[in-house]
C-alpha cells in the first residue's frame, strides 16, 4: 500500500480487551512503512503492556498528559502536528462518550481534542454497549463532527457465548481503511493537466424501437469518480449510457445508448493520462434488431432475438499501443460471488492496471444504493478498502490513480 509509505499514524490505543491487536496493526503499518508513535490510556494498560508496544512501534509510548519531559520534550499539541492521521482502536465505550462530549482530563482525549487532523477510530465494545442508546448518540455526533469509523463487526466477542455486533475490525481491515483515508486526501491540483476519461451507466441495445437489453446500473459509481477527478483539476470526459443523473459540474459527458456508440465515443476522446471504465456495458446486442415494433398476438410467432457480443470497450482500449493507450487504465468487476479470484483474472485478461472489485449480490445493495465495499487489485496484490460512500471510493480512487501516475510518469 504505497499510500502508507513514510505516513505518520499516531495510535490512541484504548482499554479494551481488542487492545492485543494493535500490536499486529502496529507491526502490519510499519511493513508498509508507516511511523506509528502511541498513546495508550490508563485502561490500555491493563491490557497490553506499554513495553510490548514499545518494542514493535520503536517509539516512546506516550501514557500520561502531567508527564512533565514529555509535556517538554513532545507536549500533546505537537503529538497531533506531527502525525497525518489519528487512529483510535480500540474505541471503547467510554472513549467515545468521552470524544463526543470534549473531554479531555487525560492525554489520550487531550490529544483528541487538541487536533485538526483526521481521526479514524475502530470501535470495540459489548454488543449491548454498542447498541445502547447513548452510543447510538455518540456516535451519531462523532459521525456528524466528521470522524470516520472502521467497524465494528458482528461475531463472537471475547466473552465466551456472546455475539454480536462490537467486535473491532481486524488489523487488515483497519490497516484498509487507514490507507483509503490516507489516499482519499484531497490533494488539491493533483490531477492538474492530466486528461482523464470515465466510462459510466449501462447501454441500451435495441431489440426495436421500443425495446431493449440493458444491465443494472445507476452510474452512480461512474459519475462520482468524473466528478471527483475534475474537482482535482482533471481535463474529464464521462462517456455516459443512459442515466438518470444530473452533469456533474466541470466534466464534459458525452450521453452515448449502445455499446458500439460508447465505443466510439471513448476512442474519440483520447489520448488520455488516466482512463476509468465504470460502465456495465451489455455484452450482447440484437443483431436482427427490428425497425418497427414487434407486434404481439396470438397469431405472431415468439420472435427469436439473435444475439452477437458487443465490442469489449475495456479491452479494446487497454490493448492499444503504448503511445495511444492511457498510462493508468482501471476496470470494474462486479461480481456475486468468488469476488478476488474472478477480478484477479479480469485484471489480465482485459489487460488493464487495476481492477476495482466489489460484490454486487442483491444483499448488499451496493448496485442502485449510495454505499460501496470495494477490492483494489493491482499486479502487487489486493487491498481491501473498507465500506464507503460512493463518494469517498471515488476520491480515494483518484487520489490513488494520481499519486500513482505522479510516481510512474515524469509530469507531476
Ligand atoms: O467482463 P465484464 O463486463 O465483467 O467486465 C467489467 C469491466 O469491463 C468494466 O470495467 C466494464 O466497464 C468493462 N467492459 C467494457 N466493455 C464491455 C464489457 C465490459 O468496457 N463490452
Amino acid at each position: 500500500m504505497a499510500q502508507l509509505n513514510k505516513q505518520r499514524i499516531l495510535l490512541i490505543i484504548g482499554g479494551g480487551i481488542a487492545a492485543y491487536k494493535c500490536l499486529e496493526l502496529i507491526r502490519r503499518l510499519r511493513d508498509h512503512g508507516a511511523s506509528v508513535r502511541c498513546v495508550m490510556t490508563r485502561a490500555a494498560q491493563q491490557f497490553v503492556t506499554p513495553l510490548s508496544v514499545g518494542a514493535l512501534s520503536n517509539e516512546r509510548v506516550l501514557t500520561d498528559l502531567f508527564d512533565l519531559d514529555d509535556e517538554r520534550e513532545i507536549g500533546h499539541i505537537r503529538l497531533s502536528r506531527d502525525a497525518d492521521l489519528i487512529v483510535v482502536a480500540p474505541a471503547t465505550a467510554d472513549l467515545l462518550a468521552k470524544m463526543a462530549g470534549g473531554h479531555a482530563a487525560d492525554l489520550a482525549t487531550a490529544v483528541l481534542m487538541a487536533t485538526d487532523k483526521a481521526i479514524l477510530v475502530a470501535p470495540a465494545m459489548n454488543p449491548l454497549m454498542w447498541s445502547h442508546a447513548a452510543t447510538r448518540r455518540n456516535v451519531a455526533l462523532l459521525q456528524a463532527d466528521g470522524i470516520h469509523f472502521v467497524g465494528p463487526n458482528a461475531g463472537e466477542m471475547a466473552e465466551r457465548g456472546e455475539a454480536g455486533v462490537g467486535r473491532m475490525a481486524e488489523p487488515a481491515e483497519i490497516l484498509a481503511a487507514i490507507a483509503a483515508q490516507l489516499a482519499g486526501r484531497v490533494i488539491a491540483g493533483a490531477l492538474a493537466g492530466r486528461r482523464v476519461l470515465v466510462t459510466a451507466g449501462p447501454t441500451h441495445e435495441p431489440i426495436d424501437p421500443v425495446r431493449y437489453i440493458v444491465n443494472r446500473s445507476s452510474g452512480k459509481q461512474g459519475y462520482a469518480i468524473a466528478a471527483a477527478a475534475a474537482a482535482l483539476g482533471a481535463d474529464v470526459t464521462l462517456v455516459s449510457g443512459p442515466v438518470g443523473l444530473a452533469d456533474p459540474s466541470g466534466v464534459r459527458v458525452v450521453r452515448v445508448e449502445t455499446a458500439a456508440q460508447m465505443l466510439a465515443a471513448t476512442t474519440a476522446a483520447l489520448p488520455a493520462d488516466l482512463a476509468i471504465f465504470a460502465a456495465a456495458v451489455a455484452d450482447w446486442r440484437v443483431a436482427n434488431a427490428a425497425d418497427e415494433k414487434i407486434k404481439k398476438g396470438a397469431k405472431a410467432p415468439l420472435p427469436k432475438l439473435d444475439l452477437v457480443e458487443n465490442p469489449d470497450i475495456l479491452k479494446t482500449i487497454a490493448h492499444l499501443p503504448p503511445s495511444q493507450r492511457p498510462s493508468l487504465v482501471i476496470g470494474f468487476a462486479a461480481e456475486t460471488e468468488n469476488v478476488i479470484e474472478h477480478a484477479r483474472k479480469k485484471r489480465k485478461s482485459k489487460g488493464c492496471d487495476w481492477i476495482v472489485a466489489n460484490d454486487v449480490s442483491p444483499e448488499t445493495g451496493i448496485m442502485g444504493g449510495n454505499r460501496n465495499t470495494v477490492h483494489i487489485v493491482t499486479a502487487d496484490g489486493v487491498e481491501d478498502w473498507p465500506e464507503m460512500d460512493k463518494d469517498k471510493v471515488a476520491e480515494a480512487l483518484v487520489a490513488r490513480a494520481a499519486a500513482h501516475l505522479a510516481a510512474t510518469t515524469g509530469k507531476a
